[in-house]
């Protein structure tokens, strides 16, 4: 268990930080032209509040430093809770996990009393992990705020202020993705960039998409998603055709096979397709990473059709050496419309000038939340500013870190663990066989003792890590690991 020196402090010095609610840069705007809500935001008494909030939220959340079991006087009423949700869900919880609302980084408390080691982040959405002050002052300016959400007749200038943020960013190294539409769900930023290629290309109307990919649940996305037991008894709405993803073990080989196939089908439906979309890092099909030239020659053979390029990324996003992972495979030149989502708090669908949709194909009641909204753009903010990207940046020191500690459980327990697999801020390993009976057993035997993971893919199904990036440390990483050890460890003794 960790020491309270060791992993108290994850955020040392939050309440020192507090910053002042951030106007965007308008040209108009002096000392005298400020508006009432601009006034509000200087006001010290929030100050003081924020002050006062933020250091009550340090004082209680410095007691979670390490895995803790279920408090006996909670777990009554927390298995009451937990069957009644199920029953009120109309299916049980993968996880019997309820959050309390309190955490600390990588820690959080259940409702249960109990503490877990969060490596899995709600797949990738909790991204700076549990009560990270930043994101709790900026659920402070959410609450002052005139609004709980914003859409489409319900803007405000926080709204301008992230979108032009990602805008910014996407654009930084040559992509022409100069506009963006935010949205509540990676699912509803997956169907506007959807609809936004149909449109484009009609009467095209096929889409290409690499076998094992995840791009969703709606009625349209279930199609797109390669998993037939995500579309059991659904209706057949858009045709989608298959090409293979890379295969790191036959890159060059991977490379032919697939644009043989992207031909084929070229051939088969002459002007049919109206988009290749690309999940760039495989997260559902298995922490399965592409390769530069791989999506090259399949972008020149989709330019060369007038068949747009559409990158998923609302699980990459945020994750590689780069803040889009389309810029980290150097394909700037050829994206016409990217999609993002999860650590972002917000979703959005990027695309260039030539994909901009008519008027009323594109709008929503919601966008986001208002809090959502701030917390993106604190959350994008910090990982552009605070040496997060690069070769050798926070990201990648981080999964080198993960992956030794995996390699060298690899050799310990070569039955266990194969891989690992995955790219910066996704990790992963194939435990035993791969199949998905073992790998289940071993997620839900990790978090009973105090780790969160999750399963990915199938033939072999992986067990895979979505760090808290913007809180993980080493330290927290060699939890993990020694959590995983144990765990294999009484395995190994049990057989
Ligand atoms: C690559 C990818 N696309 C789309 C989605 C759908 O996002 P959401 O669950 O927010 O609708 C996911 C979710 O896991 C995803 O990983």
């Amino acid at each position: 268990m960790e020491t309270a020196r060791e992993c108290a402090d994850v955020f040392p010095s939050a309440v020192d930080r507090i910053t002042i609610y951030k106007e965007p840069e308008m040209s108009t705007t002096t000392a005298s032209a400020t508006t009432l809500a601009q006034q509000l935001h200087r006001d010290p008494r929030l100050a003081e509040a924020k002050r006062l909030i933020l250091a009550a939220v340090a004082d209680h959340q410095r007691a979670l430093h390490g895995v803790q079991p279920p408090r006996p006087e909670l777990t009554g009423e927390y298995q009451q809770l937990l069957h009644e949700f199920g029953q009120l869900r109309g299916g049980a919880l993968y996880f019997p996990y309820l959050s309390s609302g309190l955490g600390n980084g990588p820690w959080v408390e259940l409702a249960d009393g109990s503490v877990k080691l969060d490596m899995i982040t709600g797949i990738g959405v909790h991204g700076f992990g549990h009560s990270h002050p930043a994101l709790i002052e900026a659920g402070i300016d959410a609450a002052v705020s005139d609004t709980v959400m914003q859409g489409n007749l319900q803007q405000d200038t926080a709204s301008v202020r992230f979108t032009r943020r990602l805008v910014d960013a996407a654009c930084a190294s040559g992509a022409g993705l100069t506009h963006c539409f935010l949205s509540t769900s990676g699912a509803m930023a997956n169907e506007n960039a959807l609809k936004i290629a149909f449109q484009r290309n009609a009467p095209a109307n096929r889409v290409l998409a690499f076998e094992h990919c995840f791009a969703g649940r709606t009625l349209v996305l279930s199609q797109v998603t390669d998993k037939a037991a995500y579309r059991q008894g659904l209706p057949d709405t858009i045709a989608v055709d298959y090409l293979p993803f890379f295969d790191a073990d036959d890159p060059a080989g991977s490379i032919n096979r697939t644009v043989r196939v992207f031909r084929e089908h070229l051939y088969r439906h002459p002007g049919k397709y109206a988009c290749l979309w690309m999940e760039l890092v495989q997260g559902e099909g298995g922490y399965n990473v592409g390769d530069r030239e791989f999506f090259l020659a399949l972008c020149r053979l989709a330019r060369e059709h007038h068949i747009a390029v559409i990158a998923d990324e609302v699980q990459s996003f945020g994750r590689t050496t780069r803040l889009f992972a389309f810029q980290h495979f150097g394909l700037d030149a050829f994206i016409d419309i990217v999609t993002l989502g999860k650590i972002s708090q917000v979703c959005a669908t990027l695309f260039n000038e030539d994909y901009k949709p008519r008027p009323g194909l594109v709008s929503q009641t919601f966008t986001g939340s208002t809090w959502s909204i701030l917390a993106g753009d604190v959350i994008v903010r910090t990982l552009l500013a605070e040496g997060y990207y690069g070769p050798h940046g926070r990201i990648a020191q981080l999964h080198q870190r993960f992956a030794g500690n995996l390699e060298r459980l690899a050799q310990r327990f070569p039955q266990a663990i194969s891989g690992p697999f995955g790219i910066g801020g996704m990790v992963a390993f194939t435990p035993f066989d791969g199949s998905a009976d073992k790998a289940k057993m071993l997620c839900l035997r990790l978090y009973e003792a105090g780790l969160m993971s999750f399963i990915a893919g199938a033939d072999p199904t992986r067990l895979r890590f979505l760090m808290p990036l913007g809180c993980v440390r080493d330290e927290h990483i060699d939890a993990a690991t020694r959590i995983i050890e144990n765990v294999l460890t009484e395995i190994d003794e049990e057989i």
